[in-house]
């Protein structure tokens, strides 16, 4: 595995590739990789002739400088794990090197960045969206793979790269969750015994919102939902949400027959790790 610090460097290298017809999947992280990241750099390799993968705790996306602090990271481990998965190339860029100078950019993604992530972590998205476009300018990829773990992310991806006419396919990854349903991320790595515990909760009330969608009203599964968590000592709510998945605007009871794919988003403090997960209700 090749590591590159310098953009330039790995344009022309990718550039290069591209001529001589190969094909480069692209996976962006934030490192503290886990194996959720890892199934993507997995699938990247069997889709393309070469796999890039990008780390980069990217300041311009925390809205909350302490969260920022804590971002947990461990670049030699992470490298070695990336290798291990059959990752070609790691892009490993400083904050310089992204940010040379202060960005102004702000993007409007309409409903898609007002609601959820978008509603309780203001600039969140627009901050996703700059080091992405920024990133796909730089590897140039014919495929991008994002985690469906982030919902409300891919949405923002998708609508950028229609928004600013990228040539890059992406791909939606499926979440993978430990043995007891708790969805892997970075974060979990903060939450004490009894959070981790508990944590587990979050997909219990993701299936119990899928198995009520065909006979309760939404506003039932939410309540039901909000109560099951919070009642939980080391668990609480701040939003729970059932949305049509390409629009985000609230679901309602006939949008199953009506062919649109609903989803619940939900995000949960353990104590101050903040956690976050949704499910499709009526696939
Ligand atoms: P990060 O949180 O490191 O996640 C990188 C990618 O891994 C994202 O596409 C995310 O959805 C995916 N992912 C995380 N946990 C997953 C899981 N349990 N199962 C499947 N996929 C999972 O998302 C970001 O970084 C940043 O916002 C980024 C897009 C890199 C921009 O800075």
């Amino acid at each position: 595995m090749i590591t590159f610090k310098k953009k330039k460097v790995l344009h022309e290298w990718t550039t290069d590739k591209k001529l001589s017809g190969q094909t480069i999947g692209f996976v962006p992280t934030m490192g503290a990789l886990h194996t959720g990241h890892l199934a993507l750099v997995e699938r990247a390799n069997k889709e393309n002739d070469i796999v890039v993968c990008s780390i980069f705790v990217n300041p311009a996306q925390f809205n909350n400088q302490a969260d920022l602090e804590k971002y947990p990271r461990n670049l030699t481990d992470d490298l070695q794990q990336l290798q291990e998965a059959g990752c070609d190339v790691a892009f490993t860029p400083d904050e310089q090197e992204i940010y040379p100078e202060k960005e102004q950019k702000v993007y409007d993604f309409g409903h898609l960045d007002k609601v959820m992530e978008g509603k309780y972590r203001p600039g969140h998205f627009n901050g996703v969206a700059l080091v992405v476009d920024k990133l796909f300018r730089i590897v140039a990829p014919h495929r991008a793979y994002f985690g469906e773990k982030d919902f409300q992310q891919l949405q923002i991806i998708k609508a950028l790269v229609r928004k600013e006419g990228h040539d890059v396919q992406i791909i939606d990854c499926p979440t993978v969750r430990e043995p007891d349903g708790l969805a892997l991320s970075s974060r979990n790595a903060r939450l004490t015994e009894a959070g981790r515990r508990e944590a587990a909760k979050i997909y219990q009330a993701l299936l119990m919102a899928r198995e009520s969608w065909s006979d309760k009203s939404i506003d039932q599964i939410k309540q039901q939902v909000m109560a099951y968590i919070n009642a939980s000592p080391e668990l609480k709510t701040e939003y729970f949400e059932i949305v049509q998945a390409d629009t985000l605007l609230p679901a309602k009871e006939a949008d199953t027959h009506n062919g649109n794919s609903v989803v619940a988003c939900i995000a949960v403090y353990a104590g101050d790790v903040r956690l976050i997960d949704n499910m499709v209700l009526n696939s």
